[in-house]
Formats: structure tokens, sequence, C-alpha cells
């Protein structure tokens, strides 16, 4: 394990229906760091466990066994709401259907991630995340609501709303 490693996994192993006749072992025993500002790509054939994996990195599912250490914490043992939380300080996603709220603006989708962390909408947080979407190039798109923009323009705005978790700023 490097010291600097935003993220690292020991011998992490996953089994689907632990306990059960019909129980499978999806991952076993992964080892991995991945350094801040890596991009990483995990390829591998259906059903070989990447969703599984990146659910377990993003914390929306437990791992059976293993060590689980993200920026620094060890989120292996962590109760669900400090989960929720760490998820939430942490990460950003963005799906392959891109879950943006349709009643909201380009740039209020992407300011979502702050006021769901109890931030109001603050002269910061818009400035914020307008910069967001002007770095995927969406100068002019601020006020358009999803169902007013093309498929690779709504990819984009969730782009920019997977930018926007509240500690992705305090790490640059
Ligand atoms: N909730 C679940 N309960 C039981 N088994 C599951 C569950 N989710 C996934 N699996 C099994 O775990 C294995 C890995 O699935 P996973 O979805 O992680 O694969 P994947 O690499 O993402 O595949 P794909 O490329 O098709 O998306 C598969 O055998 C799948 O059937
Ligand atoms: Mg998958």
């Amino acid at each position: 394990m490097s010291a600097g490693a935003l993220l690292t996994l020991q011998g992490l192993r996953k089994t689907y229906n632990e306990g059960l006749p019909n129980a499978e072992e999806v991952l076993h025993g992964i080892d991995m760091d991945i350094a801040a500002g890596e991009f990483t790509a995990l390829i591998g054939p259906s059903g070989s466990g990447k969703s599984t994996l990146l659910n377990i990195i993003g914390l929306l599912e437990r791992a059976s066994s293993g060590l689980y250490r993200l920026a620094g914490d060890d989120v292996t043992q962590l109760s669900d709401d400090a989960r929720t939380h760490a998820r939430h300080a942490t990460l950003g996603f963005i799906f392959q259907f891109h879950h943006l709220l349709p009643a909201f603006t380009a740039l209020e989708n992407v300011m979502l991630p702050a006021l769901i962390n109890g931030d109001h909408a603050t002269v910061e947080s818009r400035a914020r995340a307008a910069g967001l979407l002007d770095a995927v190039g969406l100068k002019d798109a601020h006020r358009k609501k999803p169902g007013e923009l093309s498929g690779g323009m709504q990819q984009r705005v969730a782009i920019a709303r997977a930018g926007a978790f509240p500690a992705f700023g305090a790490r640059r």
C-alpha cells in the first residue's frame, strides 16, 4: 500500500448470497491502489465483477472481507450513516443513464450535491457549478432543462455534477 494512495483495496472479496446454497464469490481478493489524479479504467468480460467492484468502491455495497481505505480512512466497517456521509463528501458518479432531475436547470442539477450537503445556494456554490459546466463546454446551457439538451450534453451535465461533491475543491 503506498502512503499517498487516494484509494486502497487489500484482499477485497465479495460473495453474493453468503451462507446460502446459491452463494457465489464474485471478487476473489483484489489488491489495488489509485493515486490522486490517476485515471483508471476497469475492463473485463461481462459478469466478471466490474459493477460489483465499482458499487463497493462507491460505498453503495459492502465487501464480504478485505480492507478498503478511502482518502486515508478505513471505510470497511463504517455504519450506513457514515458511509452515506463519506460517499457524499468524497465521491462523484457518472452513471450510464445520467439521472438528471428533469425539472431543474443544468446549473441547478450541478448544484445539487452542494444543496444536499446542506449548503445554501450561495454565490460561491453557484459560481462553482457554473465553472464546472463551462469546463465541459456548456457555457450557453446553464439555464436549459435536461429535456432541452442533446444526449451528449446531458451526459456532460452529469460529468460536471460528478465533480461537484464537497471534498473535490478541497483536494485541489
Ligand atoms: N445483487 C446480486 N445478487 C447476486 N448475484 C449478483 C448480484 N449482482 C451481481 N451478481 C453476480 O455477480 C457477477 C458479477 O456481476 P457484475 O454486475 O459485477 O458484472 P460486470 O463485470 O459489471 O458485468 P457487465 O459487463 O455485464 O456489466 C455476475 O455473475 C452476477 O450474476
Ligand atoms: Mg456491469
